[in-house]
């Protein structure tokens, strides 16, 4: 058969398997009607429009914020439900240790009851999606079915979706993403404003046939299936078969004065400011320096032909945390969601625009709060939920980097990982060579917030910020790392940060935000070479001359409180890597033990409080 034939009937047969899958869903699952979304503006209005009439979507006032929604779930559906996410590979020892599993059978099971006729009186929406700049030979491609408008409008903002990419679809395959709300409607049925199953919920991914079921929620990651679910749990486990990474990562360029230009990619748990970093304004006195966005959550990265990597963001919008987001914090975040927006469980001004805490410093009268209820400003409560969102298209984010929809993707020449530490984690470090960087990244800590599931502040071991998102066993994930970085002829620098260490009167000593440019120039001078450094048991250091305090009143004292290294709670923090190690202890790299045994001597040779001044000048 000629080539050409052979792709002609590979296209035919994508197609019909696709039709079919459509087709025995349909009578399974027996929605009223059935829509293959076109992705054009005018669907995406009528289907606005819809929510509206049905009470989910409210139009905020178009003077204020044009083309915009706000909506507010049910109470029991306002963050991804990491108890009821599994992995549902065909060998438990696949999912690893830090994972639910469940085998598949047994979860098809569950669905066989649970999917008959889900979708009663709902239709069912088709949509193509790709997730990374479409035709390119680094992105992939998806179907979800889904029985939500809320999930139609949130996906062409968060991917490229629509007809056009069902031709990519034929061509190259695609992961088939089954969503429901778990609420089907009885004839004469009035419908919930946010229907879900507010009891039952099942995030499942079934790696090995491409596979994503999720049942009962309609919220973001649980139910935007190109997001977490796609993009980070099915594709690190084809990053891995493909020799590619799938990271919890944020993408940015950084241009300097004489307009060179330098991508780095972060790591960084959620709700530790990764969309704020991926946006930062450099302060006035770093002239000529630009931060731009290529990505604010996920980076999928490949090997180029010349050795280097390459990144592309495998989505097309933001979907970022709203408490705290402000014109200060972030501008460009700001500036994207001024228009063609949809709010989730923030709270509404009588002049029907959207509020958030930290919004402004005053908490304006008349507030509907996430409730849709009005706000008592002496309850107490937040008037927003802690993880309310906004769904924002990149397209608006004034920072957005010129070559963010490139398909060969951006060249990386760092890699940043950084957790939420309040004390003794530095405020940067450069590691030794690309192993040491990987034994930070898998053994990064982060305290916890109301994001994330836990007992506030305690310390949640977060290996690479994947804990929640891994698709595989996470010591097949480290040993996938390290292989990686083997055969890189200059792989890239890996440094450690922390924003977030406090004083003895709890308050944070680092001003972060845009001051951040401080360390990130730091971090790119040393990627080519231009920038001072001294050896710490734990890596390379910044001295306070090495950075550029230009325009902020930040002592050399000041800076010292940030950079000890205090042993005792280092030592702590890595017996802790040991309850890591045990977990994954079969498939955990040999060089992790000698690397924790260097580090640990380390610091019993350095002073028990090892300070930049005056040991090292
Ligand atoms: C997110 C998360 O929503 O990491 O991006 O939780
Ligand atoms: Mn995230």
């Amino acid at each position: 058969m000629l080539k050409q034939d052979k792709a002609y009937k590979q296209a035919i047969d994508v197609k019909t398997e696709l039709e079919t899958w459509v087709n025995d869903l349909q009578q399974y699952l027996k929605p009223e009607k059935v829509h293959w979304c076109d992705g054009s503006e005018e669907e995406y209005n009528q289907l606005c429009q819809l929510l509206v009439d049905k009470g989910t979507f409210i139009k905020l006032n178009p003077e204020k914020r044009p083309n915009s929604y706000a909506c507010f779930s049910d109470p029991s559906d306002v963050a991804r439900v990491e108890d009821k996410t599994f992995i549902c590979s065909r060998r438990k020892e696949d999912a690893g240790p830090t994972n639910n599993w469940m085998a598949p059978d047994e979860m098809k099971k569950i669905f066989n009851q649970l999917l008959e006729g889900t979708m009663k009186g709902r239709t069912m929406y088709i949509i193509p999606f790709c997730m990374g700049p479409v035709g390119s030979p680094l992105s992939r491609y998806g179907i979800e079915i889904t029985d939500s408008e809320y999930v139609v409008t949130n996906m062409r903002i968060m991917t490229r979706m629509g007809a056009h990419i069902l031709p990519y679809i034929y061509e190259k395959g695609y992961v088939k993403c089954l969503h429901t709300i778990g609420a089907p409607l009885e004839e004469g049925q009035e419908d919930a404003k946010w229907p879900c199953n507010p009891t039952v919920k099942y995030i499942s991914h079934f790696p090995e046939e491409r596979l994503i079921i999720s049942y009962g929620s309609g919220y973001g990651g649980n139910a935007l299936l190109g997001k977490k679910c796609f993009a980070l749990r099915i594709a690190s486990v084809m990053g891995r078969e493909e020799g590619w990474l799938a990271e919890h990562m944020l993408i940015l360029g950084v241009e300097n004065a004489k307009k060179e230009k330098t991508y780095v990619a972060a790591a960084f748990p959620s709700a530790c400011g990764k969309t704020n970093f991926a946006m930062m304004i450099p302060p006035k006195e770093f002239e000529g320096w630009k931060v731009t966005t290529v990505g604010d959550d996920i980076a999928w990265i490949h090997k180029g032909k010349d050795g280097g990597l390459y990144a592309i963001n495998p989505e097309a919008g933001y979907f970022g945390v709203a408490p705290g987001t402000n014109e200060k914090t972030n501008p460009n975040a700001i500036a994207s969601i001024k228009e063609n927006t949809i709010f989730t469980n923030v709270a509404i001004t009588p002049d029907g625009d959207v509020w958030w805490e930290g919004f402004t410093k005053e908490v304006p009268d008349g507030l509907i709060d996430w409730h849709g209820q009005p706000y008592d400003k002496n309850s107490g409560k937040p008037a927003a939920h802690p993880n309310s969102r906004f769904t924002a298209p990149a397209y608006l984010n004034p920072a957005l980097d010129p070559d963010w929809d490139k398909p060969e993707g951006v060249h990386i020449e760092a890699f940043i990982f950084g957790g939420r530490r309040s004390t003794g984690v530095p405020l940067v470090y450069q590691t030794f060579n690309w192993n040491f960087g990987v034994y930070l990244a898998s053994t990064m800590g982060s305290e916890m917030t109301a994001a994330a599931f836990g007992e506030i502040g305690k310390v949640r071991r977060d290996p690479f910020a994947m804990l929640p998102f891994m698709g595989y066993h996470m010591g097949d994930y480290v040993n996938h790392w390290l292989d990686f970085g083997r055969d890189l002829p200059n792989a890239p620098r890996i440094f450690s940060v922390n924003w977030f260490r406090k004083d003895k009167d709890g308050n944070f000593i680092w001003p972060g935000f845009g001051q951040n440019v401080r360390v990130l120039q730091w971090v790119v001078n040393r990627v080519h070479g231009g920038a001072g450094a001294v050896e710490s048991p734990l890596g390379w250091m910044p001295r306070y001359q090495d950075l550029n305090w230009d325009g902020l009143d930040f002592s050399e004292e000041q800076f010292a409180s940030i950079m000890t290294i205090d042993r005792e709670p280092m030592k702590q923090e890595m017996f802790g890597h040991e309850e890591l190690f045990e977990k994954m202890y079969d498939k955990l790299p040999k060089e992790f033990f000698y690397m924790r045994e260097l580090l640990l001597s380390a610091l019993w040779r350095s002073p028990e409080k090892w300070s930049l001044q005056p040991e090292s000048e």
